[in-house]
């Protein structure tokens, strides 16, 4: 569906939990963050109510994140769900890959596509100061099981100060063409500072071409990373809060004050 400013808006980005087990510095303070109440987050009918409708006003591409969407139980039952949706062509995942060992070949078998997994560094004590709790082999581990499972494309997540060029950044890469993934560049983001950019290797940050609303795990439709509007589905129905969000969809992004990435998935 066409906004104002004649962006097809066509892909839902879906957070099922504010939770996660990495605390990495640039997403969350060391002690975590105050969890949302158990009868606040959206069970999951009302998430594939949520998806069924968006879908039916022209979402075509749904992206599952979080926090860590594998940490949500029962998610894969999500996932077969969301995946039989009619109409729907795109269905991947966003995650930090610690518990793909566990569950690729699961995801996969559930009709997840893709997945895009975070991966800043590729030396395992770094590693462990920007995850504040990671261990990099349990994510390598889960590279290499979401490749067996068929997963595909697998993108790389690597977040980075301010070039490409830094040495963490060149390592990922060597990484990414070693094993067959695609790597994105992410330049670290302050959503309160408004401080975003154009995620390089990706379609995120382009304020003219965006085409994504997202779902909070709390039920809120927001249409603009860089903003506080927000519409929440549990007052308004999945119908008419996707309408609004699209409707009042910013024509580019400025501060959000309200939201950190641990909620809203990136
Ligand atoms: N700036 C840029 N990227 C971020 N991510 C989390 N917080 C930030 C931030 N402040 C990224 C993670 C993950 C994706 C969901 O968002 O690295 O890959
Ligand atoms: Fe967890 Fe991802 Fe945030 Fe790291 S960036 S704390 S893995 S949600």
């Amino acid at each position: 569906m066409l906004d104002k400013y004649n962006r097809n808006i066509n892909y839902l980005r879906i957070s099922v939990t504010d939770r996660c087990n990495f605390r990495c510095v640039y997403c969350m303070p060391e002690e975590g963050v105050p969890l949302m109440k158990h009868e606040d987050i959206l069970n999951f009918d009302e998430i594939f109510e949520i998806a069924q409708t968006a879908v039916g006003l022209g979402i075509e591409k749904i992206r599952i994140t979080g926090g860590e969407p594998l940490v949500r139980r029962n998610i894969i039952e999500l996932i077969s769900r969301i995946a039989k949706i009619p109409g729907l062509k795109d269905f991947g995942m966003t995650t930090n890959g610690v518990y793909l060992s566990k569950y690729a070949q699961e995801l996969f078998d559930a009709g997840l596509q893709r997945v895009n997994i975070s991966l800043d560094t590729m030396n395992p004590e770094k590693f462990n100061k920007i995850t504040r709790v990671g261990n990099i082999d349990e994510v390598l581990k889960g590279i290499e099981a979401a490749k067996n499972a068929g997963l595909n494309p697998i993108k790389i997540n690597c977040v980075i100060e301010k070039s490409e060029n830094e040495t963490d950044a060149v390592e990922v890469a060597k990484y990414c063409k070693e094993n067959g993934l695609q790597i994105r560049y992410i330049r670290e983001m302050d959503l309160e500072k408004g401080y975003f950019w154009q995620v390089k290797g990706g379609e995120g940050g382009a304020c003219n071409i965006c085409n994504r609303l997202r779902l909070t795990s709390d039920g809120k439709i927001r249409p603009c990373l860089f903003s506080d509007l927000e519409y929440d589905v549990r007052k308004l129905g999945a119908e008419k809060a996707i309408l609004l969000a699209i409707g009042e969809k910013p024509e580019r992004g400025t501060i959000n004050n309200t939201n950190k990435f641990n909620n809203i998935g990136g």
